[in-house]
């Protein structure tokens, strides 16, 4: 996967977000990134001013290493429906949306292409290309489990920001892995994210992030 729509809306978790954005790039992705205004609220409240998107790369770099130089961030406005990833000509290969607020969500599920992100997600179905939603709310309505069903019926692979525990996470870090890891996964990326199920518990196989700190 060499190729990645990144959308990141105003619903809670931008750790997952940041933390797929880091894995994505170390990968050598180009990754087009576009975050809502709700998604930039949300990444100063949960993240601090330095995640800020003008210093995101360096936010990157100082938590994840340098390996996230490997990949190409590009970054559109939530506004910008005529950015290359609002066409199905582009060569966007898939898409995520982490974490995806219940608004945007519902309007992936009814077509409604009200923004870059809704629009990007709408060609990712229509192409019939792989298009991951990791919706954050809790608890649930009836409108949105239905919204969340039209999305799967539609292609939409929903990945819930449901981290386990069963891998003994020490840190808050390492639920962001499982999250990120769990997106790889499903894209098909190779990564060491969170450590596979042997059937043995989890004390025999910590997570990388608490491995290495102790
Ligand atoms: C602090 C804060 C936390 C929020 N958390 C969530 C959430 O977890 N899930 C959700 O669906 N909406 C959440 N919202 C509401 C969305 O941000 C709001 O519906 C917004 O219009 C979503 O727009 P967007 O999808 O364009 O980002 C939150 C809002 C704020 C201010």
């Amino acid at each position: 996967m060499t190729h990645v729509a990144l959308g990141i809306t105003g619903a809670s978790g931008a750790l997952y977000a940041v933390r797929t954005l880091a894995a994505l790039l170390a990968t050598g992705a180009t990754v087009e990134l576009v975050i809502s205004d709700y998604g930039r609220r949300l990444f100063r409240d949960e993240l601090g001013p330095e995640a800020a998107i003008d210093r995101l790369p360096a936010y990157l770099t100082t938590r994840w290493g340098s390996a996230v130089e490997r990949g190409r961030l590009i970054v559109h406005s939530n506004k910008d429906l005529g950015a290359s990833i609002a066409s199905g000509s582009q060569s966007c290969e898939a898409m995520v949306i982490v974490p995806c607020s219940m608004k945007t969500l519902a309007g992936i599920a009814h077509g409604l292409s009200r923004s870059l992100i809704e629009r990007a997600a709408d060609v990712m179905l229509k192409e019939r290309r792989p298009l991951v939603i990791v919706p954050r709310e809790t608890p649930l309505s009836l409108p949105q489990l239905k919204n969340l069903v039209l999305c799967a019926e539609a292609g939409a692979i929903v990945v819930p920001a449901m981290p386990a525990f069963y891998q003994q996470p020490a840190t808050i870090d390492d639920l962001g892995d499982f999250m990120a890891g769990k997106i790889l996964s499903v894209l098909g990326v190779p990564h060491t994210l969170y450590p596979a199920w042997t059937g043995e518990v989890a004390a025999q196989a910590p997570s990388p992030g608490a491995a290495a700190r102790r």
